[in-house]
């Protein structure tokens, strides 16, 4: 059974509430029910923190025994030498993923310090990005 991560960043807990236009409707925490029911052969778990330091230390925490990281650091993307450190120093493969299309956003958020070290990277389908991340593990 692969064990898998989903390790969301800053503002991600206001999924549902925060800017609808862009993000949607659907609350993680509904969205993950919804993940976890379609996917029972995997062990799907969920982090969020709003706090760069922490979102690292679960990183490291799981980095080296997980099958896998789905990765949504939001702002810090596009910010954080730190995060985009973390990624590159773990063993276990990382996906940055993003609801929204990024690149055809503000300039600032076309700057990614995760995707040089990731895996791979899936954007712009909205909560289906995380779904995506989570079908590449999948055999
Ligand atoms: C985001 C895109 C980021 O630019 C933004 O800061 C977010 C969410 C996305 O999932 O589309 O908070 O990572």
């Amino acid at each position: 059974m692969k064990k898998l991560i989903i390790i969301n960043g800053p503002n991600l807990n206001l999924l549902g509430k925060r800017e609808t236009n862009i993000y949607g409707n659907l609350s993680f925490s509904d969205f993950f029910e919804r993940i976890s029911n379609k996917y029972p052969n995997v062990t799907l778990e969920h982090y969020q923190s709003n706090v760069e330091g922490e979102l690292i230390d679960k990183i490291q925490e799981v980095g080296y025994h997980y099958d896998g990281i789905i990765l949504n650091a939001a702002a810090y993307t596009h910010t954080s030498i730190g995060i985009g450190d973390a990624v590159k120093a773990i063993s276990t493969p990382v996906i940055e993923v993003h609801i929204s299309n990024t690149f055809s956003r503000e300039e600032f958020r076309h700057k990614s310090y995760i995707s040089p070290n990731a895996r791979g990277v899936v954007l712009g389908f909205g909560l289906q990005s995380y779904e995506l991340a989570i079908q590449s593990f999948l055999d």
